[in-house]
């Protein structure tokens, strides 16, 4: 019986660390989701991780999905976003230090650590993003521009508006 037992164990030990993948695929993208790197473009869909929904997305909860994409609406963004009434500019400073600095750096100047490595890194206080509406601001930490990604994962939406409130009102007034 004892002998039964561990033939048994083995054999689960054995088959447990058998490579149970199938060496064929029905649907690939089914079982093996790929793996997406947001630093990078989606070799599927050819587009960029900037938190696009898919066509056809129904709101969730009541909540739409942002609809819109980086670069391509950014004029449209800015016209028709609705910032809210008030804003935690302290919660804004706090969050810009940990989403923002490290490329844009503490005063906003590009003079982040991570800035000497990603040279296209801009300043957010000189004369093209000081005439950057709020909404616009808030549309780029959002949707995301160029080089830079989208924010919208790791920040909430009431906190980037804290951060482009935080930057409009007091990085580009203090210069
Ligand atoms: C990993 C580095 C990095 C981080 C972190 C980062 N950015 Fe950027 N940001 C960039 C780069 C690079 C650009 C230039 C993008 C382009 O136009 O190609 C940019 C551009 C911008 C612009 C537009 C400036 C202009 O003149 O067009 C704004 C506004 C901005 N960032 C705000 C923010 C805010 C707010 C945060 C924090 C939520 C943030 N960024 C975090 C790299 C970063």
């Amino acid at each position: 019986m004892k002998k039964v037992v561990v033939v048994f164990l083995i054999a689960l030990i054995a088959t447990g660390c058998a490579d149970w993948r199938r060496h064929y695929h029905y649907f690939l993208d089914m079982q093996f989701s790929p793996g997406g790197d947001t630093a990078k473009v989606d070799t599927v869909g050819n587009r960029s991780y900037d938190m696009h929904e898919p066509d056809g997305t129904v709101p969730f909860h009541g909540t739409p999905a942002y609809p819109y994409k980086k670069d391509i609406d950014v004029e449209k963004a800015t016209r028709e976003l609705k910032a809210p009434a008030s804003f935690d500019l302290k919660k804004g400073e706090v969050q810009y230090n940990i989403y923002c600095e490290p490329c844009h750096g503490l005063k906003g100047h590009a003079e982040g650590p991570v800035q000497k490595k990603f040279v296209s890194v801009r300043k957010l206080t000189d004369e093209r993003a000081d005439t950057f509406p709020l909404t616009k601001i808030y549309h780029i930490i959002t949707a995301g521009q160029g080089a830079m990604g989208s924010y919208a994962p790791q920040v909430q939406e009431t906190n980037r508006w804290n951060i482009a409130a935080y930057v409009k009102n007091v990085l580009q007034k203090k210069k």
